[in-house]
C-alpha cells in the first residue's frame, strides 16, 4: 500500500519567524489522515521546523545536499548534518538546481546513493521535461533518461524507497498545470519505466507525485489519477490554509 505524500517545496521563501508562524498555525489546522505531509524549508529553517512538528506527524524536508561525506566543499551540507537534526526528506535534482546551479544527472545519482546508503532519509527526485522537449514529443524519452541516470547503480531495494517527483519544467511557478490526464500518463509512464529497470515489485512500491502549479482548486483531480502518490508542492504550500487543502485534497 503506498501512503500519499503531500510535500511543500518552500524554495528560498520564509525568514525564521515566518517559518515558525507557519508551523503554528498549521498545526492548529491539521490532521492526521492517512495522507503524508511534509514540508521542505530553506537550511536555516529545518531545526526550527522538526522541533515544532515533533509529534505530529508532519514530515520536514530539506531542497538539496552534498553527496560527499565531509570536505573541503565551502557552502555545502551534508547527509549526515540532515539526518543529525532529524530531516525525513531531501529533495533531489529539483529542476531549478539543475536550471540554475550545474545539477547533472550524475550528481543527481552520486546525492541518492549518498541518503539511501548513509541515511535513513527519503530522497524525493525531481525528473521533468522542458518546452522545448514537450513540444518535440521527447517528454517520455527524457524523463526515462533521466530516470535510468538517476538510477545508475542502485540496487531494486534501495530504489523501492524513492519518492519520484514528475515536474515538468514548463509547469512550475508558471499557473500552467499540466492537464490532469497529461500528468497521469506521464506518472504511470515514469512507473512503467521503473518496472523495466527493475521489476513488479519495486515499481508497487515507489511513490510517484505531480509536481507544477499545484493549487487547492486543481489538487483533487491531480490526485485523483490512478498512477499519482501525491503532489510536490510549490507557491500554495507558502500559506497554511492552502497548503491544507491540498493535504485534504
Ligand atoms: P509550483 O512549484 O507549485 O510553484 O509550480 C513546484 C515546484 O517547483 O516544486
Amino acid at each position: 500500500m503506498r501512503i500519499p505524500l503531500i510535500a511543500g517545496n518552500w524554495k528560498m521563501y520564509k525568514n525564521r519567524k515566518e517559518a515558525c508562524e507557519f508551523a503554528e498555525a498549521f498545526k492548529k489546522i491539521y490532521r492526521d489522515t492517512d495522507i503524508r505531509a511534509a514540508i521542505c524549508a530553506p537550511f536555516t529553517q529545518l531545526d526550527d521546523l522538526v522541533k515544532s512538528f515533533a509529534g505530529t506527524g508532519i514530515g520536514v524536508g530539506a531542497q538539496n545536499v552534498h553527496f560527499e561525506e565531509e570536505g573541503a566543499f565551502t557552502g555545502e551540507i551534508s547527509a549526515s548534518m540532515l539526518e543529525e537534526i532529524g530531516v525525513d526528506y531531501c529533495i533531489v535534482g529539483h529542476s531549478e538546481r539543475r536550471q540554475y546551479f550545474g545539477e547533472t544527472d550524475k550528481t543527481v545519482n552520486l546525492k541518492l546513493k549518498k541518503l539511501l546508503r548513509s541515511t535513513s532519509i527519503t530522497p524525493i527526485l525531481c525528473i521533468g521535461e522542458d518546452l522545448r522537449q514537450r513540444e518535440e514529443g521527447q517528454e517520455k524519452k527524457v524523463v526515462a533518461s533521466q530516470l535510468e541516470k538517476a538510477f545508475s547503480e542502485l540496487s531494486a531495494e534501495e530504489a523501492g524507497k524513492l519518492v519520484i517527483a514528475y515536474e515538468p519544467v514548463w509547469a512550475i511557478g508558471t499557473g500552467k498545470t499540466a492537464a490532469p490526464e497529461q500528468a497521469g500518463e506521464m506518472c504511470a509512464w515514469i512507473r512503467k519505466t521503473v518496472e523495466n529497470i527493475y521489476d513488479e515489485e519495486t515499481c508497487d512500491r515507489v511513490i510517484i507525485q505531480y509536481g507544477g502549479s499545484v493549487k487547492p482548486d486543481n489538487a483533487t483531480e491531480i490526485m485523483n489519477m490512478p498512477e499519482i502518490d501525491g503532489a510536490l508542492v510549490g507557491g500554495a504550500s507558502l500559506s497554511p490554509d492552502q497548503f491544507m487543502e491540498i493535504v485534504n485534497f
